[in-house]
């Protein structure tokens, strides 16, 4: 068995309002990351997948607060680094995060190879101009981007380019790991296959080891990820293989996510998530027992009175008072 890339321990995050209100966004995530593997995480909007995302990086701003927990990646754990430290040693090289709409963010007045340089003179500094941008043209031919977009405004990109254009950029110090948040979201068809492709050549090429790939389009996640985690509500709901979740869910709410899921094929619009009834719980006061409880078909009392534990099942957890074998029975009878 290989060691985890990344380790994540009873991890708690929380925004605090203005009105001085606390959101408990994360709360309570435990789970790894194999070398070489990928995982996909889904749920429904305002569940924490981009706070989890965020936190995983190890820098805290206002409104955001670390509740507690730890964050090891290959080994470090980088909630006893200092900012300075996660900067040089740790962002872009151990670990590199794509925030949800980051092609968007990107500084409009700038060229694509001033990205990069910025990003090598930071971490590489005894390479030369020319090298970097030698290094730049090679890498994005290799990755099916061409090289002129180096030349590009970030206006005069299409979304999908801008979209794989970011994707490069962030992994140009070949992270060990790769978080990307909804990279797919807000780009037609064509686009969301190269995002892809563009992803599956990394692992293929090894500029990436490892990808954390979050999005609230669950078909996407059967083609790139070999795993699936579900979050509700701040937590982890059910984990287990791509395959198995998506055929043989087991948790009441990874059954209703994958509700009308068809064989999916990846990006394709129309097998989005089917809306369930209800919407999940304020985070600003979770609910006691199981938070989905409110909005689950099979919850009896029991599932109110008290915090759920984890149940570990060969390759699967999930968080429910009722076993997987009479869930799945019940299932089968519908
Ligand atoms: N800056 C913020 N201040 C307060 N609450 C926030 C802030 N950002 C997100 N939240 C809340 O945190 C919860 C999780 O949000 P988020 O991580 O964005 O979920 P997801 O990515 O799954 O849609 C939601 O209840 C959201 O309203
Ligand atoms: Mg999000």
């Amino acid at each position: 068995m290989t060691s985890p890339i990344l380790t994540v321990n009873n991890l708690k995050t929380y925004y605090r309002t203005r009105l001085k209100e606390h959101v408990y966004a994360v709360d309570g995530v435990s789970f790894e990351l194999e070398k070489g593997k990928t995982l996909g995480i889904a749920g429904e909007s305002g569940c924490g997948k981009s706070t989890l995302a965020l936190s995983l990086m190890g820098f805290y701003f206002a409104p955001l607060h670390f509740g507690g927990g730890s964050i090891m990646i290959d080994g470090t754990d980088i909630m006893k680094l200092n900012q300075e430290q996660l900067r040089k040693q740790v962002l872009g090289r151990e670990i590199a995060y794509i925030p949800q709409a980051a092609m968007n963010a990107l500084n409009p007045t700038l060229k694509i190879i001033r990205f990069i340089e910025d990003i090598m003179k930071e971490h590489r500094p005894e390479l030369k101009r020319e090298s970097v941008r030698k290094m730049a043209e090679e890498r994005f031919h290799t990755l099916g981007l061409p090289p002129k977009v180096l030349d590009s405004f970030p206006s005069e990109l299409s979304g999908g380019m801008k979209q794989r254009t970011v994707i490069a950029i962030s992994t140009i110090l070949n992270p060990k790991v790769l978080i990307a948040d909804e990279p797919t979201s807000a780009l037609d068809v064509t686009s969301q296959k190269a995002v892809i492709r563009l992803m599956k050549h990394l692992l293929e090429k090894g500029y990436i080891e490892s990808l954390v790939f979050i999005t609230h389009e669950l078909p996407l996640l059967y083609h790139v990820t070999d795993d699936i985690m579900i979050m509700y509500a701040g937590e982890i709901v059910e984990r287990g293989t791509a395959e198995e979740m998506i055929f043989n869910p087991v948790h009441p709410y990874t059954k209703k996510l994958m509700g009308s899921i068809i064989v999916p094929e990846a990006g394709m619009k129309e097998h989005k998530l089917t809306a369930i009834p209800g919407t999940p719980p304020n985070l600003k006061k979770v609910p006691v027992g199981c938070r989905f409880a409110p909005r689950c078909e099979y919850a009896h009392e029991e599932c109110l009175q008290g915090k759920i534990n984890i149940r570990e099942e060969e390759d699967r957890v999930y968080r429910c008072i009722i076993d997987s074998h009479t869930l799945k029975e019940w299932y089968k009878n519908e």
